[in-house]
């Protein structure tokens, strides 16, 4: 049986969810995206330093999932910032929450989901918020199982592709 464990990121993981993020994204949109457009998002969102600066702003904490005692998937939570129709006064961002696929469907997710909105919580967001892309169908039935409705939507760019991605919330009050 797996053992996992939920630890705080800090700076000296930046190479850990740099990694973590560009697996877990070329596993997730490699069939919908060309090579080189998925080469140049997972370049520019993913790379060491950009998980360096964002893991040192303190309204952007991180979490790791280690399960075996390896790297397996992580959320990443940004505070106070919101995209239209979004609700509430406080609003948190789920800005990533990641499993690799080998892990898919053991709970893992829930628990980074549920360690996520401790955080939330704890920094005192009346709202818990995310984008989606339409037709991650995994995700969609995912938040939809945490109580995540629609209340929005925005354009999202992965190189020259261009999509539509959908915004959920849901009350944390
Ligand atoms: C979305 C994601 C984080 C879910 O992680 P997970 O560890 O597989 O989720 P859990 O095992 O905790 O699943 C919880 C519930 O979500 C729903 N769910 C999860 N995956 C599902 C799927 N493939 N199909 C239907 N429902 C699903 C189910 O209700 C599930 O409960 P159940 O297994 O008891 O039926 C994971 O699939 C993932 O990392 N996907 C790739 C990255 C991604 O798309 N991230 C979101 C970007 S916005």
């Amino acid at each position: 049986m797996s053992t996992a464990h939920i630890r705080p990121a800090t700076v000296a993981d930046a190479g850990i969810l740099a990694d973590l993020g560009a697996r877990t994204f070329r596993e997730t949109f490699a069939a919908i995206c060309s090579p080189e457009d998925l080469a140049c998002y997972v370049a520019g969102a993913y790379g060491e330093a950009v998980q360096a600066a964002e893991l040192a702003d303190p309204d952007r904490p991180g979490l790791v999932l280690e399960v075996d005692g390896l790297p397996a998937g992580f959320v990443q939570m940004r505070f106070g910032h919101r995209e239209p129709g979004v609700p509430g006064s406080r609003p948190a961002e789920l800005q990533r929450i990641y499993v690799l696929r080998a892990h898919h469907r053991g709970g893992w997710g829930t628990a980074l989901m549920a360690a996520g909105t401790g955080l939330a919580r704890a920094w005192g967001a009346d709202v818990l918020w995310l984008g989606v892309w339409e037709h991650n169908d995994r995700a969609l039935a995912f938040y939809a199982r945490h109580g995540f409705r629609e209340v929005g939507e925005h354009i999202f760019r992965i190189g020259g592709q261009v999509d539509r991605d959908l915004i959920l919330a849901k009350g944390l009050a």
